[in-house]
């Protein structure tokens, strides 16, 4: 028989309880091309909130890893608001910039980007090197992440010794170390096979139940999208739809369908 705890979990909480963690208003980028400009987002409004796993899925060039871009301060947009915890914040200023993004913000990228002359350890103390936290708290803290992701054992390693999944699960762990309030991943699975996919996306999802942690998947995948709990789909810089997976084998049809209607050009 279910626990009162697991009954409890599957109740949805309703939206209006949700706590508003980054959100976005009218958000719009312009790229200036040499002949021509690339109105990468257009009036982009989007509310995340706290402990979600939404993915963004849309095709190539429709704005996705431009998104990540302006969530995390990387680049600043062309027009719009960024709000952190309901508040407006300048984040696209300096140091506001630098220090969101450290203090804020864990990445985790489809090519890893591990640092090859420094061990899997070293490469997960990074951001809480970047922080300047103390040594004592620091080489506790890469054991405990790296047991996490399983990949304790491999501490004195370096990233060339490693398959691609774990590298991504050595990567996951040095986003997960600074305790960020928002994980944002472009491709996490994208240079992965099917069951190392699988694997990582298990691996995130657990974490991120663990952790109640907020999570923005970008992806092409309509597989890895049924492991959010809501998915937007973007095209031509717009957000054209969303879903809100119901945890059934039915996500999966309804996802593709959805993008076969954008790829058409139907929504
Ligand atoms: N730094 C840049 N300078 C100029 N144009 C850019 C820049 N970054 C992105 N763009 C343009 O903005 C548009 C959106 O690009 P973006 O990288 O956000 O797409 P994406 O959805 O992540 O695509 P993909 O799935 O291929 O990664 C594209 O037309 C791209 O050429
Ligand atoms: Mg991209």
């Amino acid at each position: 028989m279910n626990s009162l705890k697991q009954m409890m979990n599957e109740i949805p909480v309703p939206r209006e309880r949700l706590v508003e963690v980054l959100r976005v208003e009218g958000l719009s980028k312009t790229f200036q091309h040499n002949t021509h400009e690339v109105k990468a987002l257009q009036n982009i409004d989007f509310t995340l909130y706290e402990g979600e796993m939404v993915a963004v899925m849309g095709t190539s060039g429709s704005g996705k890893s431009t998104l990540l871009n302006m969530l995390s301060a990387i680049d600043a947009p062309t027009k719009g608001q960024l709000f952190v915890d309901g508040i407006q914040t300048a984040v696209y200023q300096e140091p506001q910039a630098t220090e969101f993004r450290r203090d804020t913000i864990g990445f985790v990228f489809q090519s890893f980007q591990l640092l090859e002359d420094l061990t899997v350890a070293d490469n997960v103390a990074m951001p809480l090197i970047l922080r300047e936290e103390k040594s004592a708290y620091i080489a506790p803290r890469v054991d405990e992440v790296l047991r996490e992701v399983g990949m304790i054992k491999w501490r004195a390693h370096y990233p060339s010794e490693l398959s691609g999944g774990q590298q991504q699960r050595v990567a996951i762990a040095r986003a997960l170390i600074g305790r960020p309030k928002i994980v944002l991943a472009d491709e996490p699975t994208g240079a992965l096979d099917f069951t190392t996919t699988n694997t990582i996306l298990d691996l995130l999802v657990r974490l991120q139940q663990a952790h109640r942690q907020t999570m923005v998947v970008v992806t092409h995948d309509a597989y890895v999208a049924t492991f959010a709990e809501r998915v937007l789909f973007f095209h031509d810089g717009q957000i054209v739809a969303e879903y809100t997976n119901a945890k059934t084998e039915a996500d999966l049809t309804h996802i593709l369908a959805t993008f076969q209607q954008i790829a058409r050009g139907e929504l």
